[in-house]
């Protein structure tokens, strides 16, 4: 459930009137809503209440400082993959003692900045990170707590993009030489091993991949316990789907119950990495109609909003859906939903039953994860505005980009 509904013919985002919003701050526009948020956030929370566990919001679905903040005010983790993502927490009030640190390609600067915060674990990717950490964190004199991730070979059966549980990906080490590695870990003296992790892959629909991970990881556990090496917690990772058309994805309480009937007693504490089901139904992207136009038998919506400012259609032929932010009465046409960027890949949406004129807004649900956040400067367009909604207010959380910020920082020759 999501706080982006209709009142008679007319979009909200919460109690605020979209349209308005989009008239006042200019498109192309995102929009975030604190109370779904919130209520996704509790959702995984409550689902898991009673076992000891850690919600890590995976930050790279959507790293405003403002998003971070509202979580951070919940008392959320942080599931981080770069220097630049643990700095947003930080600057946004976030628990550096809750953050996990994933990535296959972490450097040496990266690492002295977690260490010197003091996060919670660093999910290693291989025998030559785990190397590497244990030199920087002598050199510190600490000690560096480390998960392993393991590569469970489970197909997610998701989009190959997204899919990272499979051998033959760049994502952790496999499971055949994970004893040696954590034996290695074990014995060197800048790391305490803590956990083991995985992730599988993002936007699944069924919980049988995660449950065919766990009971991999779980195995795992057991002999490394036979070798006496104790493990403390288990980060089940990202990855539970959301709704975009018609996706019946289980919610955070099924996925968590069934999870945790798997864990029968053992006193492992659960870290989860959501980073679009928190995300994701949290946003809208509002674009304007700038022309209508035909070409042969196709007809086209050429909108404000583009490629650079949302990806994943282009990128993953992903689907999100395209409503009207003010309805009107009478006949659709089939239009494909397109941008202004010069790419024949620049579209939002294609063949879209719309009923629309030049001048009307737009909104792309669905928009809150992995939208601003992959947002570009292709085109030379500044980047979108952001604003958030509570309840009967707006906040603009990231100004629209000004057209002097394209250059900030470039020199032309002497
Ligand atoms: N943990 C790790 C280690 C990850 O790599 C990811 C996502 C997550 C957690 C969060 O996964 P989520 O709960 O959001 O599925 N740009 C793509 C998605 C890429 C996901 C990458 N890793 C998209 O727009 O669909």
């Amino acid at each position: 459930m999501d706080h982006f509904l209709y009142q008679a013919d007319e979009l909200y985002a919460e109690q605020c009137q979209v349209a308005e919003l989009a008239k006042q701050h200019g498109t192309p526009l995102y929009i975030y809503s604190r109370a779904t948020l919130e209520r996704h956030w509790h959702a995984f929370d409550n689902a898991v209440s009673d076992h000891p566990h850690l919600i890590c919001y995976a930050v790279k679905a959507n790293s405003n400082i403002a998003v971070l903040n509202v979580l951070a005010r919940l008392g959320s983790g942080f599931d981080i993959v770069s220097g630049g993502e643990l700095s947003r927490v930080i600057e946004a009030g976030g628990d550096p003692a809750k953050v996990v640190f994933s990535g296959v390609g972490k450097t040496v600067e990266e690492m002295e900045m977690a260490l010197n915060l003091g996060i919670y674990c660093f999910n290693v990717e291989s025998a030559a990170e785990l190397e590497q950490l244990n030199l920087v964190a002598l050199r510190l004199g600490k000690v560096a707590p480390v998960s392993l991730r393991v590569n469970p070979d489970v197909d997610a059966g998701t989009h190959p993009y997204i899919s990272t549980g499979l051998k033959e990906n760049k994502f952790g080490i496999a499971m055949e030489g994970a004893e040696a590695i954590f034996t290695r870990a074990n014995e060197l003296p800048g790391l305490e091993v803590k956990g083991v992790d995985c992730h599988i892959g993002s936007q699944l629909t069924e919980i049988k991949p995660f449950l065919d991970a766990m009971d991999r990881m779980l195995a795992l556990i057991d002999r490394l316990a036979e070798q006496g090496i104790e493990i403390k917690h288990f980060d089940v990772g990202g990855g539970l789907g959301v709704t975009y058309d018609e996706e019946v994805p289980p919610q955070p309480d099924v996925y968590a119950a069934a999870l945790l009937e798997r864990l029968d007693g053992r006193d492992l504490k659960l870290i989860f990495e959501p980073g679009r089901a928190i995300a994701a139904n949290a946003g809208i992207f509002v674009t304007q109609v700038l022309y209508l136009k035909e070409n042969s038998d196709k007809r086209f919506a050429l909108v404000d909003g583009a490629m650079n400012d949302l990806i994943r259609p282009s990128l993953y032929s992903a689907w999100q859906k395209i409503i009207p932010v003010i309805e009107r009465a009478g006949e659709m046409q089939t239009y494909d939903v397109v941008g202004p960027v010069c790419e024949t890949g620049d579209f939002l949406g294609k063949d879209r039953e719309l009923n629309i004129l030049a001048g009307d807004y737009l909104a792309i649900r669905s928009s809150g994860a992995y939208g601003f956040t992959m947002s570009s400067n292709y085109n030379s367009r500044p980047r979108a505005a952001e604003l958030m909604v509570d309840g009967d207010k707006a906040y603009v959380i990231r100004e629209r980009e000004k057209l002097a910020q394209l250059w900030q920082g470039e020199q032309i020759l002497p």
